[in-house]
């Protein structure tokens, strides 16, 4: 007798933050959720991402703040580190917050097949490749299948030698000397925190510009930061491949020029996982680049069939996924959802200094077809900046352009400087709710903060401002 496929209200494939986010929110509205996942629940953002990345950083800050303890009068010696403890402890948090997210998920009673998840007809779902080989169906499916670390040609990663994101996060010693190819989100927080750790680090970025998206004002700034804590910086370079030799390796560059390094990182973007979804005799269409294709509010050319995530060609950020699996579950239980405005998420890169933006730079505003007006404060006017030391970086505010030259509605906030990521908040929800300038100047930062800082740039919008 051909056994009967277990039935679910949703079936959900990818145990990421796109996978989990609907499995949780969909068993907490009370659908029944079947949750398939190949390695471990919590994904590349738990594992191989976020949460391991900004561990380090921490690491990182805390032995910068030890190294330069002296100049607040305290003499801490001289600051050594202990790789290993460094390791255990990121791994440590790893594994806390993987116990905790496996205990929410049993207790919302959501189904786990360990296992390859493949989607065939009539969302019928496919497991194999793990413990067990199953078949279920759910009414809906959930794609949440994410993305891994792309390479280029020329530097097969080998786990000594050529690294990527992965494999840094699997280091028992760090490389003296690294060079990190590509000046995105991955490659700066990388370099900033290997920097911080002692490593001699050059970061070779092929556009003319590291950290796309961001603010041209803003990005200066954290080049030179970068600069001061000897971070070489190249833009406009081309790695054309490397020789390994004993100890290390020589990357070439298209100038002629060579770099001799102990380790290459290779951070040059992520590419989409659909390759192992099956999708056969499914309206799923996949694009060119392998990523699902879907309309604004997830839907995939299936009905009934929905993509979040790093699997879709939007910001391949853990909240924008939390954010895309909300939408899907919301129409899944038949209510109103709102489409995720991607052009308006919250970036936040977690390098030293730290940056964070939402909304238009001026440039995209511009190009866009705004007329703007823009307001730049540093932090060195910021007494809680003075007070704890950390006077690097930006707040810049573009607002829309009032007839009289005032600001009107707030087209982006970009910012780098302590604690950035933290202070986005406001921004956020600045450009999200479409507030004008005179709105959010009616309000009150504390004093001393650094928020104050994001409250003085605005206020000076309204064409009076009281500190700068
Ligand atoms: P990315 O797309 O942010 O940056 C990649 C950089 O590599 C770009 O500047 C690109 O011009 C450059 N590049 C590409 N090919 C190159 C080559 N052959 N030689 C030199 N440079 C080259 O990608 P990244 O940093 O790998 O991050 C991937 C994604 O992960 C991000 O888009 C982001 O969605 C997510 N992420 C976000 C973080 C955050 O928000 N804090 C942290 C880490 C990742």
């Amino acid at each position: 007798m051909v056994p009967t496929a277990e039935h679910f209200d949703v079936v959900v494939i990818g145990g990421g933050p796109g996978g989990y986010a609907a499995a949780l929110y969909g068993a907490a509205a009370g659908l029944r959720v079947a949750m398939i996942e190949k390695d471990k629940v919590g994904g590349t953002c738990l594992h191989r991402g976020c949460i391991p990345a900004k561990e380090l950083l921490e690491t990182a800050s805390v032995f910068r703040s030890v190294g330069d303890a002296e100049r607040f009068g305290v003499k801490a010696g001289g600051a050594e580190l202990d790789f290993g403890v460094t390791m255990a402890r990121k791994q440590q948090v790893v594994d806390q917050l993987h116990k905790g997210l496996s205990g929410l998920v049993k207790s919302r009673k959501i189904t786990v097949f360990a296992g390859t998840g493949t989607l065939g007809p009539d969302h019928a779902v496919t497991v194999s490749g793990g413990d067990e080989t199953a078949e279920i169906t759910g009414d809906h499916v959930v794609l949440a299948a994410g993305s891994v670390a792309r390479t280029i040609g020329g530097f097969e990663v080998d786990g000594s030698i050529v690294l990527t994101s992965d494999e840094v996060f699997e280091l028992s010693e760090l490389p003296k000397r690294v060079a990190v190819i590509g000046g995105g989100a991955i490659g700066c927080e990388f370099a900033s925190m290997m920097a911080d750790l002692g490593c001699e680090v050059t970061v070779l970025e092929a556009l003319p510009q590291i950290l796309p998206g961001v603010d041209a004002d803003v990005v200066p700034v954290v080049r030179k930061a970068f600069k001061d804590r000897g971070i070489t910086v190249r833009t406009g370079v081309q790695v054309t491949g490397h020789d390994p030799h004993q100890g290390g390796t020589t990357v070439r560059l298209g100038d002629g020029e060579t770099l001799d390094v102990e380790a290459v990182v290779v951070s040059v973007g992520r590419r989409p996982l659909s390759e192992s979804l099956g999708l056969d005799g499914t309206g799923v269409k996949v694009d060119e680049r392998g990523f699902v294709v879907v309309d604004e509010y997830c839907r995939t050319g299936e009905d009934g069939v929905f993509a979040v995530g790093d699997l879709i060609a939007t910001p391949g950020l853990a909240h924008v996924a939390f954010a895309e699996a909300i939408v899907a579950v919301k129409q899944i239980l038949g209510e109103t959802a709102v489409p995720v405005d991607h052009a308006k998420v919250a970036w936040c890169i977690y390098c030293h200094p730290e940056v964070a933006f939402a909304g238009y730079s001026e440039a995209a505003a511009k190009e866009a077809g705004y007329e703007v007006v823009t307001s730049k404060h540093r932090w060195a006017g910021n007494s809680r900046a003075l007070i704890i030391g950390e006077t690097d970086g930006i707040v810049k505010v573009i607002a829309e352009k009032r007839p009289d030259g005032t600001g009107g509605r707030v087209l982006g906030v970009h910012m780098a400087g302590p604690w950035v990521t933290e202070q986005l908040g406001q921004g956020y929800l600045a450009v999200n709710w479409e507030a004008t300038v005179a709105e959010i100047a009616h309000f009150i930062q504390p004093h001393p903060s650094l928020s104050e800082n994001f409250g003085e740039t605005v206020l000076t919008l309204t064409g009076r401002g009281l500190h700068g």
